[in-house]
């Protein structure tokens, strides 16, 4: 009888003890994946048919600013072949999106809609609405972070075809 009930005991606690061997197992082994989230965190997906010419959103991908900027006709009209390489094309529209960090050493510029540019107050860094530089000392044009066109969207944290064509035409980094 005394047996019994030390082989029951012996069983109930081993099974207990299995279980939460296995509950452990399972959250160490989900402490390993990345969390769903966090996947899907490293992705912003904008509506592109939100926004008005020649007003500038600031967007957020991974912590980072983004600047969205529709272009207007007569802007389109002012750019030269390096300025229209830049653009991200979204239903016949024409974009500008870039990482709105000063490429100097990463103040966020200032958007003058009537001046149509940019001006890092911190070293007096300038750029145009492409996002070029037109006053040092900026090192380069505002950086384009990797995207996807996705209908009337664009998926930012995706290369898409025209993004990964940037990159190896040295448009971004
Ligand atoms: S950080 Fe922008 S000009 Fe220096």
């Amino acid at each position: 009888m005394k047996n019994g009930r030390r082989g029951f005991m012996g069983k109930a606690f081993g099974a207990v003890a299995g279980v939460g061997a296995v509950a452990s197992l399972y959250a160490m082994k989900k402490s390993w994946d990345p969390l769903p989230s966090v996947r899907s965190a490293g992705f912003t997906t904008l509506d592109m048919s939100a926004y008005k010419e020649n007003e500038l959103v600031v967007e957020k991908w991974r912590g980072k600013p983004i600047f969205v900027l529709k272009k207007t006709a007569e802007m389109l009209a002012k750019q030269n072949d390096a300025d229209k390489a830049r653009d991200i094309l979204v239903n016949g529209e024409h974009y500008m999106v870039c990482i709105g960090l000063c490429t100097h050493l990463g103040c966020i510029p200032g958007y003058d809609s009537k001046g149509e540019s940019f001006l890092c107050a911190c070293h007096g860094g300038m750029y145009d609405f492409t996002g070029m530089v037109t006053k040092a000392p900026p090192p380069r044009g505002l950086d384009i972070p990797p995207f996807k066109i996705d209908g009337n969207k664009l998926v930012l944290g995706e290369e898409g075809p025209e993004y990964k064509k940037m990159k190896e035409t040295g448009i971004t980094l």
